[in-house]
């Protein structure tokens, strides 16, 4: 199948970006025309009975108080056989980590940086299913993809904030929408975060694809500076800058930690900040954590080894739900894959950030440099580079 493509003749990105990202809800008809699922809700049963896979089935009762049930997976077939005839949905996370059908899907969002990318959930629901009115942290694209949803979704700061206690799903105690719509398979609803919304299948062969975006919280950020300034602190061991306090005069509390001390102790702290390699380490390591962990190969490889066939016509590609991103750092680059970030050449790094293979006449020009090869064979060890066509 071609790759899929936004139709952007309503709506240009530079548009989209300035009127609606992070910003307001656009229901968006046919973004996909004449889109066809890549993948049936069998296969996504299938791939929710997997150990590794990330899967949640929700049942709806809405008799009474409108209650909703969530079990998690892995699922067997008992599992759908049991589940009533009306008012389930099957959701199961980072399906483009699974399947390269859905992993294409990917590039139609190329209008955004792909470091945001968190990864494409998808949902079957039978009739009335869903999972009940909610509030997500993060943009998402929901794409339906087979059978129709219908949405209520409210404004931005429309609902309040409170969840049902007596439930599992942060479920909103009070939902008053003020929006409405039927999605057919190729429309698109694009929600910011912050706004209220439900969905709930018209038919049984609802299939919804989330594909959702990442926003670093100040916690992971705040650790994940943390672990770098840390190991840096290690590695430069006695060296490692310490609070100091040379020509102190005689405290009349000696108590009190004194506004110098914190002071001085702030100074300590930002000049961590204002390494550039630490923080950069830590955003680059954080956004490309991936979703599903990549498997490291039996064996490690030399780097000769990946100069000979590279050399010999030999593609290396990535393997799927692998993360890859580059920043800036002076006149070299950290480039960062699945959670590891590595100091190397700006427009090396941009040269193996861009494309999914990496061949020959993309590395012509530091086939001479060793590093290369050495960096190569660490990204393969790691598990995100494979030989194409091996398993
Ligand atoms: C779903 O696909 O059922 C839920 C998606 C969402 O509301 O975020
Ligand atoms: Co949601």
């Amino acid at each position: 199948m071609p790759p899929a493509r936004l139709d952007w003749r309503e709506l240009s990105p530079d548009r989209f970006l300035e009127r609606y990202w992070q910003r307001e809800p656009w229901l968006w008809r046919q973004a996909l025309p004449g889109f066809q699922s890549p993948i049936t809700p069998h296969d996504l049963a299938e791939l929710a009975c997997q150990d590794e896979v990330d899967a949640r089935l929700v049942v709806h009762e809405p008799d009474g108080e409108p209650s909703w049930t969530v079990h998690h997976g892995p699922f067997n077939q008992a599992d759908f056989d049991d589940m009533p005839a009306e008012g389930w949905t099957l959701l199961v996370q980072a399906v483009d980590a699974w399947l390269p059908a859905v992993a294409d899907l990917v590039t139609a969002f190329d209008f955004l940086p792909t470091w945001r990318l968190d990864d494409i959930m998808v949902s079957h629901a039978v009739s009335a299913g869903g999972v009940g009115p909610h509030i997500d942290q993060y943009d998402v694209f929901l794409l339906q993809a087979a059978g129709k949803r219908r949405w209520r979704y409210g404004s931005r700061s429309g609902s309040s904030l409170a969840f049902r206690a007596d439930l599992d799903l942060r479920i909103l105690e009070t939902f008053e929408p003020t929006h409405e719509a039927i999605l057919e398979p190729g429309d698109i609803l694009y929600l910011p975060p912050g706004v209220a919304h439900e969905g709930v299948a018209v038919d049984d062969a609802c299939l919804t694809f989330s594909i959702g975006f990442r926003a670093p919280g100040v916690a992971d950020l705040a650790s994940r500076f943390a672990d770098a300034v840390a190991e840096f602190a290690e590695y430069q061991g006695d060296t490692a800058p310490r609070y100091a306090d040379p020509g102190m005069t005689r405290p009349a509390d000696p108590t009190l930690i004194g506004d110098e001390a914190v002071a001085a102790m702030t100074t300590l702290l930002q000049r961590q900040l204002d390494t550039p390699a630490l923080l950069r380490q830590a955003i680059g390591e954080l956004v490309t954590e991936p979703r599903v962990p990549p498997t490291m190969p039996d064996k490690q490889i030399e780097p000769a080894t990946i100069s000979a066939r590279i050399g010999a016509g030999d593609t290396l590609e990535r393997v799927l739900g692998s993360r890859w991103a580059h920043l800036a750092l002076g006149t070299d680059a950290l480039l960062c894959v699945d959670g590891v970030c590595r100091q190397t050449d700006a427009d090396l790094a941009a040269a193996l950030c861009v494309s999914e293979t990496i061949e020959q006449t993309r590395l012509s020009r530091w086939q001479d440099e060793p590093e290369l090869w050495g960096l190569l064979a660490e990204l393969v060890s790691q598990g995100s580079l494979a030989w194409h066509g091996e398993d």
